[in-house]
């Protein structure tokens, strides 16, 4: 017993002294993610069963935050939701298949989110899918399908928890950052503890994260939920540190320390821990500056979590262009779908993945492997994205929103001359003329996608794109 005991600690001593990991190493770790420019974000718990409704009537309020919008007591929410629970019609490879066919390269499910409940039998609490009618895992044949497909599997983690009693936030807060709401969230799991402790709850926290890394794999771990004040940066970069020794190819985005701006997700400062930034519901006016990963998540209507009421669907058009935008900025779309508490996605939601599908079959090289644009402004109506080609030189994507009257695309900036240039989907060459600064290809309407066409430039090295000096300048 002794030699295991001083192995173990060993082992331990070294993991604690494990090198840095070199920029190089970060960059072998990121790089599907970097490749993929697109996943599904899944947010579905027995919230979802309620639909944004609750004694017959309509809660405002995203349908994830049901308990809070509604303050419904934690006794009454799990009652009622626990033992209604029972997703008959949930058909993961359906899921993953239909993610798949949009393009999507990974999917992040929720396996927590504020309410606490666990979508897997976890060993650490009843409060999840085990107790319910349902009875079998959720994430296991999630996970099992995506290996299956070849699509990334990736968990949501909520670190918030209203149903714990040791969660240290009496009252919704924004760890200072907004008015504290002084009332007191009576219908939070830790309302009648008069003491809850941070550290009891971080090692819950550090458990059932255990349980998914060890037991499904995740790709990364999305979290959530930091806001408040219970949640320090102290704690953050414990968690991201035990992390990244529990599985050194884990991912962790920027929402599992303090450091992001709000609804922007960018990391403030170096010191904060995170992979990459997350801004929610919009899409940053650049990317974040050279190498630094992020990812936009939106919704497909207004809420998260399924609401029967929620018809604000987002047109092909809009999630098609959101797409081609946050590519042209090197980042990626995570893009929501909220299952029915029977296991369902949405039809109007698969529709517009099918939708997005369609265009990614034609497309899908000006998203997928991607880098940004290389132009500082694009003089075209849409966006760009730079690809390194299979030859090894560089190939430029030009994505056309509309076309002008006459018809002339010109490439403004662009100094060298593209060595050919066609339609994606058609293999008809495109003449190119014009001169340096502004090579121009003529199109006609009918070869325009209602949504977005796009031209692919070839360049058998890396072309010169330059704005010219103003006279001013000279
Ligand atoms: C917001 C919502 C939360 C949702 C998250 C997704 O934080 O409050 O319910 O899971 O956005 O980014």
């Amino acid at each position: 017993m002794k030699f295991i005991t001083i192995l173990s600690s060993l082992s331990l001593l070294a993991s604690a002294f494990a090198p840095a990991e070199t920029p190089e190493e970060k960059a072998g770790r990121m790089q599907w993610f970097n490749e993929a420019r697109f996943g599904m974000f899944i947010h579905w718990g027995v919230y979802s069963q309620a639909a944004g409704n609750w004694n017959g009537k309509p809660v405002p309020g995203a349908g994830e935050w049901i308990q809070s919008g509604g303050k419904i007591h934690a006794a009454e929410y799990r009652e009622i939701l626990q033992g209604q629970f029972n997703p008959v019609k949930y058909d993961p490879e359906a899921w993953v298949i239909a993610a798949k066919g949009a393009g999507m390269k990974y999917i992040v499910i929720t396996s927590k989110h504020h309410d606490g409940f666990c979508l897997w039998d976890s060993k650490l609490t009843d409060w999840d899918v085990g107790s319910t009618p349902y009875k079998k895992d959720l994430l296991k044949p999630l996970a099992e399908a995506c290996e299956k497909h070849g699509v990334k599997f990736c968990v949501y983690h909520s670190i918030m928890d209203w149903s714990h009693p040791d969660w240290g936030s009496k009252t919704p807060n924004n760890g200072g950052n907004a008015p504290v709401d002084a009332t007191p969230a009576l219908w939070r799991g830790n309302a009648a503890n008069p003491k809850p402790d941070m550290d009891r709850f971080t090692a819950y926290l550090k458990g059932q994260l255990k349980e998914l890394v060890d037991d499904y794999k995740p790709g990364i771990l999305w979290f959530d939920g930091e806001w408040e004040d219970a949640w320090t940066h102290e704690r953050g970069v414990d968690l991201y540190e035990y992390l990244r020794k529990l599985d050194p190819s884990l991912i962790i985005n920027n929402r599992v320390d303090k450091g992001r701006d709000g609804m922007k997700g960018r990391t403030t400062d170096e010191k904060f821990k995170g992979d990459y930034g997350t801004p929610e519901q919009e899409i940053p006016a650049t990317g974040f500056g050279e190498d630094v990963a992020w990812e936009s998540c939106m919704t497909m209507n207004e809420t998260w979590g399924f609401k029967t009421e929620d018809t604000q669907w987002k047109s092909n058009e809009v999630l098609i262009r959101n797409l081609i935008d946050i590519a042209s900025k090197g980042g990626n779309y995570l893009l929501n779908v909220g299952p029915t508490g029977e296991g369902e996605i949405p039809s109007a939601s698969l529709e517009r993945l099918a939708a997005i599908g369609d265009w990614m079959k034609v497309n899908g090289e000006s998203i997928h492997g991607t880098t940004a644009s290389l132009f500082p402004n694009v003089s075209w109506d849409g966006r760009s994205t730079t690809a390194v080609a299979d030859d090894g030189g560089t190939r430029i994507y030009v994505h056309l929103f509309s076309l002008p009257t006459d018809g002339k695309i010109i490439l403004t900036d662009l100094v060298t001359r593209p060595d050919g240039a066609t339609l994606l989907g058609k293999d008809t060459p495109l003449e190119i003329s014009g001169e340096e600064g502004a090579w121009s290809i003529q199109l006609s309407p009918a070869d325009m996608h209602p949504i977005a066409t796009v031209i692919a430039l070839n360049f058998p090295g890396n072309p010169i794109i330059q704005r010219p000096l103003t006279s001013q300048q000279k």
